[in-house]
């Protein structure tokens, strides 16, 4: 059976059906890129990553301390920092998550540090010796936007107001001499500020009523002290399909915002945790079936952001405030022998595809969806980096970051294709799954996904208002869909270059099984 997908604005699962054809994975699909019918764009945002003071995620991961041996810029390793700005971060989320709402930013600034437990992550001692000057000192070598969570939880407003003001404050008050007493004169930038984190759970176990009480007065006495560099206000948002802390979100927004409450971003937190809680599913040694389900759950996305975009749009048709899914990506079993309160996991090509069919999604929804944080940055679930004392290794998720660069600030570009089908079991797929983008260079470009991990697939690109005649770029794909990188062989799945000539009108390239491939299309 054939599955027209027109992929614009529509979703993905919808795209599921039957068995494909015994031939089926012979077949070539012919995909339409319609150059002439530009889209929303993709925001650089979506690219953002998520730092919490959680097990190696910051200690070990970023921060060795300035007499390691391992090189570091004022305690801040410089192999990861490189590494990340290859990949062009947008911006980093800090402190958490669910230590945010127990975080008290005096404990991490000055010479003499506070040292507390984790009782977020582990009941570890935190040495707090990575404060607030140092995250802004690791985003800044990055070049990255500072997204700053409050502590809404066992916090207050007037302790949020004082973080705020020690940051941002460009005028000689006391808090802002306080921070040039400990090395920085010149305020901070704080692009982004989150009204707390997971309010409903961890941050609280608030009702929607108790929650938005909390962000009125938060919104209103809490925001960036220099009016030249504004933070934008991210309230707390949903963590399931149900919509009814979005409703109570949005309608407190529609009818008390104004000068003196507003806020820019509701947030969204969608993991995939196949077969329920606990996460148990192995991030190694997995099989097929656990690919094909894995991949079937994390399809979920787009309908989730459907349903959530759709109350917005209720509230807000302008479509002013952005949907954040400031939490996403793959959650599995703890790496075996590591504190599970640690939350390592090691990250196959499986996760790659993964990270590529979201980021798709996000871009299909870009009018809305204007930013999102993978969880998390470095050695802690779907990682970009791990980190075991000197060792560094790149993970297949950083690579399709990476591959993923033109599509920063590009333009949203629809094409149309017959996805097909790969059946395993009872699980059916799309075989393919594809964006395309105008770049802020000026290029037209392709990613393809072949989600079929047995067959390769030949693609014929035809671009619509362009005359493409090649195309080049990378594929990533790995020997196995559960490959990973380690340290021993760090480079097991890595990007290599790929091209497709002009055949017939179309360009045409073929997708090595279960592979992430970005191409530009050449005139
Ligand atoms: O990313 C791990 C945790 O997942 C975060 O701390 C929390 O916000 C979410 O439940």
């Amino acid at each position: 059976m054939r599955h027209l997908m027109t992929v614009g604005l529509c979703a993905l699962a919808t795209a599921f059906a039957a068995a494909a054809p015994a031939n089926a994975a012979d077949r070539a699909i012919r995909l339409t890129v319609d150059a002439g019918k530009p889209g929303a764009t993709i925001d650089r945002h979506l690219f953002g990553q998520f730092a919490e003071q959680l097990g190696h995620g910051i200690y070990g991961g970023i921060w060795v301390g300035k007499d390691s041996a391992i090189p570091n810029t004022r305690g801040i390793r410089n192999d990861v920092v490189a590494a990340l700005k290859a990949i062009k971060v947008p911006n980093v989320r800090w402190p958490g998550g669910c230590y945010a709402d127990s975080y008290h930013w005096r404990d991490g600034i000055g010479p003499e540090r506070t040292t507390r437990v984790n009782t977020a992550w582990g009941n570890v001692v935190d040495s707090n010796a990575f404060g607030t000057d140092e995250f802004m000192d690791f985003a800044q070598q990055v070049g990255a936007e500072a997204y700053i969570s409050l502590n809404v939880g066992s916090g207050s407003v007037a302790e949020a107001q004082d973080w705020m003001e020690y940051m941002t404050a460009d005028q000689p008050t006391t808090l802002a001499k306080l921070r040039a007493a400990n090395g920085h004169p010149a305020p901070y930038r704080v692009a982004m500020m989150g009204i707390g984190n997971e309010s409903w759970d961890c941050g609280g176990l608030m009702t929607p009523d108790e929650y938005t009480a909390e962000l009125r007065r938060y919104a209103r006495f809490v925001g960036s002290y220099n009016a030249k560099e504004p933070s934008l206000k991210i309230a707390v948002g949903p963590g399931t399909d149900d919509t009814a802390w979005t409703e109570a979100v949005m309608k407190t927004w529609k009818e008390r915002h104004g000068w003196s409450f507003d806020i820019q971003g509701l947030s969204l937190h969608s993991y995939t945790i196949y077969d329920g809680w606990p996460p148990h599913m192995p991030s190694t040694n997995f099989d097929e079936s656990a690919y094909a389900h894995v991949i079937k759950e994390t399809l979920k996305m787009g309908p989730l952001i459907d349903k959530q975009s759709a109350v917005m749009d209720k509230y807000d048709p302008q479509k002013k405030i952005a949907l954040v899914v400031d939490e996403w990506g793959a959650w599995l079993a703890p790496t075996p022998g590591t504190n599970p309160a640690f939350l390592m996991q090691q990250n196959s090509q499986r996760d790659a595809i993964l990270a590529a069919l979201n980021i798709n999604i996000f871009a299909r929804h870009a009018d809305r969806v204007r930013m999102a944080n993978i969880a998390q940055m470095i050695n802690v679930l779907q990682a970009m980096i791990l980190t075991d004392g000197p060792k560094m290794v790149l993970t297949p998720t950083y690579d399709v970051f990476k591959m993923y660069v033109p599509f920063q600030d590009a333009t949203f570009i629809p094409v149309s294709y017959d996805a097909g089908s790969y059946v395993h079991g009872d699980t059916t797929l799309p075989r393919l799954d594809a964006i395309a983008a105008r770049g802020k260079d000026g290029k037209l470009w392709l990613s393809l996904t072949n989600l079929d991990p047995n067959h390769p697939l030949d693609v014929d690109a035809a671009a619509l208002g362009f005359k493409a005649t090649s195309a080049n770029g990378q594929t990533l794909s790995a020997p196995k869909v559960d490959s990973v990188n380690t340290f021993d062989h760090p480079r097991t799945v890595s990007p290599k270059p790929i091209s497709g000539t002009l055949k017939n009108g179309a360009i045409v390239l073929t997708l090595p099984p279960a592979s992430v491939t970005v191409v530009s299309l050449q005139p």
